[in-house]
């Protein structure tokens, strides 16, 4: 028997294939139900009781170097099978489906890159934020509706703790941080407690806009707001100012374009005005400022700031802000970048 099995440990060892068949043939000779492991097995039933454990050790051995051969043998076949397949390598490939920027994303970065022409840097807040940042620093009186639970997403644990209900709250931060001169930009991600329709959502985005440093006027913010109608919306683009209220500009205004889509002629879009509301601004109230730790006789500044899905549906006509958000790539690969 210990002869027997030295002689199939040879015989595996030895065995060449050259092709499949003869693989099959392997594992019919050794593996099979009638191969000659299975004929050991059956002959081990006679051996000796005490040889038994010393035999049955070497069977296993030999089992396992059987089953190892058959396995590297079926390896080496099945990788020339894939190799010999009818494959013409030179065809080219299934293209990848290359992912498009969102509309919201694309706007985002066109604005900011043309107040980076005119020297603002870029900063962001948090969308989480406390009452401090959002209300109180900015000039919120407590009975403001703003601050209503109606109007605003409160922690319910924390009153403090609401999700920022405009950028306004990253002026406070940057100047809490940062003596004059500043100049920056602020986009971000807003929050507010609104029915959704086709023209208001309950998050939606902003891009803010900070300008302090000595001597900074009412005609600095409007030659900015200017220059940046004129390279959003082209080269005839007019803007108008219109008195307004914010708690924590004074002056404020709100701006408007000449109706980008009919030229000021009147469509639906401008409610036959010929004009479009694209932002809130003014020059920073001295109280904000002495809020924030800077010295209101010293420095001067303006604020103003603008909804990212109001100007991206203006640019591409888009009439439902809720296409924004639910994701269809019918609606979402429409856009590219370079428009
Ligand atoms: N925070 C204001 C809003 O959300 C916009 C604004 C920003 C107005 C800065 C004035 C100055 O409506």
């Amino acid at each position: 028997m210990l002869q027997k099995i030295e002689n199939l440990h040879a015989a595996i060892a030895a065995f060449k294939a050259q092709s499949k068949e003869e693989v099959e043939q392997f594992r019919l000779t050794f593996l099979s139900k009638k191969g000659e492991l299975n004929n050991l097995f059956s002959e081990f039933k006679n051996v000796a009781n005490e040889q038994k454990k010393e035999i049955g050790a070497k069977i296993n051995v030999l089992k396992n170097a059987a089953q190892a051969k058959f396995d590297e043998l079926q390896a080496t076949f099945a990788s020339t099978e894939t190799q010999n397949l009818d494959i013409d390598v030179s065809l080219p490939g299934n293209p990848l489906q290359l992912g498009s920027r969102h509309p919201l994303s694309i706007i985002k970065q066109q604005i900011i890159d043309i107040f980076a022409r005119i020297g603002f840097t870029v900063s962001e807040g948090q969308e989480m934020e406390d009452d401090w940042h959002v209300f109180s620093a900015l000039n919120f009186p407590d009975e403001h509706p703003a601050r209503d639970m109606q109007d605003t997403f409160f922690i319910e644990k924390n009153p403090d703790i609401l999700l920022r209900t405009h950028t306004s709250s990253v002026q406070v931060r940057v100047m809490e941080k940062t003596q004059p001169p500043i100049r920056a930009v602020f986009p971000g991600r807003v929050f507010r407690n609104e029915a959704i329709s086709a023209r208001a959502h309950c998050i939606f985005h902003q891009v803010e806009g900070l300008y302090i440093d000595k001597n900074v006027s009412f005609a600095d913010l409007k030659q900015t707001l200017l220059f940046f109608a004129k390279e959003m919306f082209g080269a005839d683009t007019q803007i108008r100012l219109r008195p307004s209220y914010f708690p924590f500009t004074e002056p404020s205004a709100e701006m408007d374009i000449s109706c980008s889509l009919c030229g000021g002629t009147g469509c639906n879009v401008c409610k036959h005005s010929g004009w479009v509301e694209i932002l809130g601004c003014g020059m920073v109230d001295p109280q904000v400022l002495e809020n924030c730790g800077i010295d209101s006789k010293v420095y001067t500044g303006f604020a103003f700031g603008m909804g990212v899905e109001r100007i991206t549906m203006l640019k591409y006509g888009i009439k439902d802000i809720r296409l924004f958000f639910e994701n269809d790539l019918r609606f979402i690969r429409q856009f590219s970048a370079a428009q």
